[in-house]
């Protein structure tokens, strides 16, 4: 089965809204290639002007994270019903800062996952090890554990869909990328995790990106491999000649 091959942009907290408006001038018509999704995750505030901007455009405006509730007294918070009445897309969920700043559990990656399909919006859910478990072996465990939790109650047509992010903690934002090999390694095992909890098709539809030092001088080593379908980059997406080169890299 053919997956499409998925680059997302995570800025983090990174670009004001001139600075996120300024940023799509230049990667509109550059950053959109055939056959290639291009999402870029924007801070919140950021999200109205880029949705708005990327009209009539192929590229997909996503979310960093948030909250599993539809609304409520969750003072700071933003909701799935929020994000998809903006026209947002993807919305990243579990990413290791958050696991690691905010508390964020297995559990409340599982209940964001359902909240994302609530409101029609494509989970990019992240997984990885720290460095210490890398060391100790305990990659594949660690991977194992937290894509069960997070799949946990998907039907197997929402499971299709997810797009994982392996993101060895360690090398995100480093400059210590894993090798091509190691990440497709531990990518074939997730999706190996994915077919034994949904079976083989459900397994070779979901797309799996790795994330961590992606760079435009290596986005198409890692997009060569058998079992990885895209990447999800933080610091080299935030310019625009090096998101459209990973774009490009990419197809
Ligand atoms: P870097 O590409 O800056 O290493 O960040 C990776 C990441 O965390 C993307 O979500």
């Amino acid at each position: 089965m053919s997956r499409k091959p998925i680059i997302a942009g995570n800025w983090k907290m990174f670009k004001t809204v001139s600075e996120a408006q300024s940023f799509f001038s230049e990667v509109k018509g550059k950053a959109e290639v055939e056959g290639v999704e291009s999402v870029i995750c924007a801070p919140f505030t950021a999200l109205p002007a880029l949705v708005e901007a990327a009209k009539g455009t192929n590229i997909a405006i996503g979310a960093q994270n948030l909250h599993f509730e539809d609304n409520g007294a969750f003072t700071g918070e933003i909701s799935g019903v929020m994000l998809a009445d903006l026209g947002v897309k993807y919305v990243i969920i579990g990413h290791s800062e958050r696991r690691a700043y905010f508390a964020e559990s297995d559990e409340i990656v599982n209940k964001k996952t359902h909240a994302a399909f609530k409101h029609g919006l494509t989970p990019i859910v992240c997984v990885g090890e720290k460095l210490e478990e890398r060391e100790a072996d305990q990659t594949k465990e660690v991977c194992k554990v937290q894509t069960e939790a997070a799949f946990q109650g998907l039907s197997a047509e929402q499971a299709a869909q997810v797009v994982i992010a392996y993101e060895p903690i360690w090398a995100i934002g480093t400059g210590k990328s894993s090798t091509a090999a190691d990440a497709e390694d531990v990518i074939a095992y997730i999706r190996g995790i994915v077919a034994g909890l949904y079976g083989e098709a459900t397994a070779n539809a979901v797309r799996i990106q790795y994330g961590g030092s992606v760079k435009p001088n290596n986005v198409t080593e890692y997009l060569g491999q058998a079992n990885i379908d895209g990447a999800l980059v933080g610091g080299a997406s935030l310019e625009p000649a090096s998101y459209i080169a990973l774009v490009e890299g990419a197809k």
